[in-house]
């Protein structure tokens, strides 16, 4: 559904750990939409090569995996197959192999329906790397959000940590840095601003502020009531 009664499309790109996961759900919550963190879908492929012992250069196998897939997103959790896998398809590793098989046209060509059906009344905000330049191109409002790769791996590290795994900042600036390479240099639907988004940097905002800033955005194009 894309014509002129579709539900509303908040996109918010940007690189790893830029902070659009916690800022993409708090604008959904205080604007009550429904939410899509994209790069969830792109775990979860990671994960399931992963368990099935596919490589990451097997395109067929990835696609068949992306076709298939059917989780479910319950209040803020995320089921496969009846398994919570909501805290291990956060580790780096299947992120960083999430990443590497993003490269490849068929799996984001797979996974481009299931994106879409989150888009239902009365409105969606969405994350990742493409919403605004592919999978949503006719977003109402498209935010580019950015930091510096130092006070990402920063909060990274944060995150990883409270969640129990081990972490080092050094190595995750690195991580990081590849990530970002490998997202913005790909063929297919690179990471990069929408030529209409607002280009917020985050590096010196809480993320109360940058909520606020989303939701100033979409005020002024939208009015409308936001919860408070
Ligand atoms: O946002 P994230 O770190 O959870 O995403 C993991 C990887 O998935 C990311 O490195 C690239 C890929 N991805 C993508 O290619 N397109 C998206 N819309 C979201 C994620």
């Amino acid at each position: 559904m894309s014509g002129p009664s579709a539900a509303p499309v908040i996109a918010i790109d940007g690189p790893t750990a830029s902070g659009k996961g916690t800022i993409a759900a708090g604008v959904a919550k205080r604007l009550a939409f429904n939410y899509l963190d994209s790069g969830s879908l792109y775990r979860l492929v990671s994960l399931e090569a992963q368990v099935a012992g596919v490589e990451l250069d097997d395109e067929p196998a990835l696609i068949a995996i992306a076709g298939a897939l059917r989780p479910e997103f319950v209040d803020g959790r995320i089921r496969l197959d009846g398994q919570d896998v909501s805290d291990q398809i956060r580790e780096e590793g299947i992120g960083a192999a999430a990443s590497r098989l993003a490269v490849l046209p068929g799996v984001r060509q797979a996974l481009v329906d299931i994106q879409r059906r989150f888009r239902t009344s009365p409105g969606l905000v969405a994350d990742g790397r493409d919403m605004g330049t592919a999978i949503f191109p006719d977003a109402k409002l498209k935010i580019f959000l950015t930091a510096d790769v130092q006070s990402r791996a920063e909060r990274r590290h944060k995150q990883l940590i409270e969640k129990g795994f081990s972490s080092n900042i050094t190595g995750l600036s690195r991580v990081l840095r590849d990530r970002d390479n490998r997202d913005a240099n790909r063929a297919v639907s690179p990471l990069r601003a929408a030529e209409d988004a607002i280009v917020i940097d985050s590096t010196h905002l809480s993320i109360e502020q940058t909520i606020e800033q989303v939701l100033g955005a979409w005020k002024a194009i939208a009015g409308g009531a936001v919860r408070g």
